[in-house]
């Protein structure tokens, strides 16, 4: 956290002449003062008159990570109004759209190839022959929330549709006419300037269009925006795409841990979407992955075809225990605090009332481990006794703990714990 706080204290210019010595001097004690309540203040700070700050987009959403489904990881460019519709509708009938997922993402190819002679982007006319209105009607009679895709470039990356690069005001104007509630925004076909520009123009666009439109920043970690990220978006990208596969899914959430001290309420690392549901891992290798973005604060964005959503994907993805360490009012990322080699790991978060969330984890494929979280490495002082909820289970582990928790974990599986601290 103090990293990026201290990136926004004015740095004071070096030997002075003496008739501005006293302005200057004014201004260092403001200064100081700006930068001490800066670092006193862990949450996001509001605009003040250094205006870089957060207030470029301060739009009050996302105080815990976003929920919610996206078309891409299933769908790919086959989306029509059709499946759309059908998904929201299976949202609310499968009980996921109580449990929190409430955005419904469209992802790329869901405009005309090109914009109108006027400059506007419109849906693409053989795919949603309605519009993307009367679609955001419809998800929103279902009490949920409509999400729309476009690219800091001159095209998105499929190629099928324009990039918003030199219309962020049109499109963003175009989007709250719409009564969209969230932006995906991707960085392919761009123009050579930096992304530090290139999505901050959106985030002023998009806070000038009127709408509170979360915003999805997806420039796959460039210039580290983790560093940047909150004063222009809800979440951002740390990653190239995640794919099906345990290696993929594992090496972006590895990555996504490196900036783990830099997401809070209102802005959270994208270590991308969920694939839970798509088939390319088995059932204890999803359970890894979810628990695992749970603990993160990760985005919790379903990647699957929900209308056809099997009772087991059900069960990883509408987990109540799991959704809520994600969910935490406090934000605190949880990361890895100790490698043990052989493929044994502990990942651990702090939750409010002073629990804790703990991930033992086996990444090898060979043999059942067991693995220890010892409070030095969990952060737990050494004095305290706690009761451990086992939260896939859904049951609480008989006796107290003092010390350390062990438990044998299955390979390519993990087991999810939270802690709360118990009189000795
Ligand atoms: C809509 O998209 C779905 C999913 O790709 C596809 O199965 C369906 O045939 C499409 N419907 C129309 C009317 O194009
Ligand atoms: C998945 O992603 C990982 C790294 O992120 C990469 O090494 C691997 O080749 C990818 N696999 C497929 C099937 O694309």
């Amino acid at each position: 956290m103090a990293p990026r706080e201290a990136r926004w204290c004015p740095v004071a210019r070096r030997r002075p002449s003496r008739p501005t010595a006293v302005l200057l001097l004014l201004l260092l004690l403001l200064t100081a003062a700006c930068c001490l309540a800066a670092a006193a203040d862990a949450r996001p700070l509001l605009p003040t008159a250094s205006g870089a700050r957060r207030g470029l987009l301060d739009n009050g959403l996302g105080l815990t990570p976003q929920m919610g489904w996206n078309s891409w990881n299933h769908f790919q460019c086959d989306i029509n109004e059709t499946v759309i519709r059908s998904t929201a509708d299976a949202l609310v009938a499968t009980g996921l759209a109580k449990a929190g997922y409430t955005y419904v993402n469209l992802d790329d190819c869901w405009a005309d190839d090109q914009r109108t002679k006027e400059g506007y982007m419109t849906a693409n006319p053989k795919t949603f022959p309605s519009g993307i209105k009367a679609l955001a009607d419809y998800v929103h009679s279902k009490g949920l929330k409509l999400g729309l895709y476009s690219s800091a470039g001159t095209r998105t990356c499929s190629d099928r549709m324009p990039g918003s690069l030199g219309h962020e005001d049109t499109d963003a104007k175009t989007f709250a006419s719409w009564d969209v509630d969230y932006l995906k925004y991707d960085n392919c076909y761009r123009d050579g300037t930096p992304e530090t520009e290139r999505f901050p123009r959106m985030s002023r666009a998009l806070k000038d269009s009127g709408r509170p439109i979360f915003f999805s920043l997806c420039e796959w970690g460039y210039m580290e925006v983790a560093k940047w990220g909150a004063t222009s978006g809800n979440s951002w990208r740390t990653t190239g795409d995640i794919n099906d596969t345990w290696t993929g899914m594992l090496d972006n959430i590895d990555r996504n841990d490196a900036f783990a001290q830099y997401a809070k309420p209102r802005g959270w690392n994208d270590p991308d979407m969920l694939e839970v549901g798509n088939g390319g891992m088995t059932y204890d290798e999803y359970v890894v992955h979810f628990s695992l973005w749970a603990v993160a604060k990760a985005p919790l964005i379903i990647g699957c075809d929900v209308t056809s959503i099997s009772k087991e994907t059900l069960g990883i993805l509408s987990n109540a225990e799991v959704i809520a360490i994600n969910q935490d009012r406090l934000g605190i990322q949880g990361k890895k605090v100790r490698d043990y080699g052989n493929d044994l790991e502990v990942w651990t978060g702090r939750l409010s009332r002073h629990r804790q969330a703990v991930l033992l984890l086996n990444r090898g494929a060979a043999r059942s481990a067991s693995i220890t979280a010892a409070w030095p490495d969990v952060g737990i002082r050494p004095g305290v006794a706690v009761e451990a909820r086992d939260v896939w289970k859904h049951e609480t582990l008989p006796g107290k703990f003092a010390g350390s928790l062990t438990a044998a974990v299955e390979p390519h599986s993990c087991k999810l714990f939270v802690l709360t601290p118990v009189p000795r």
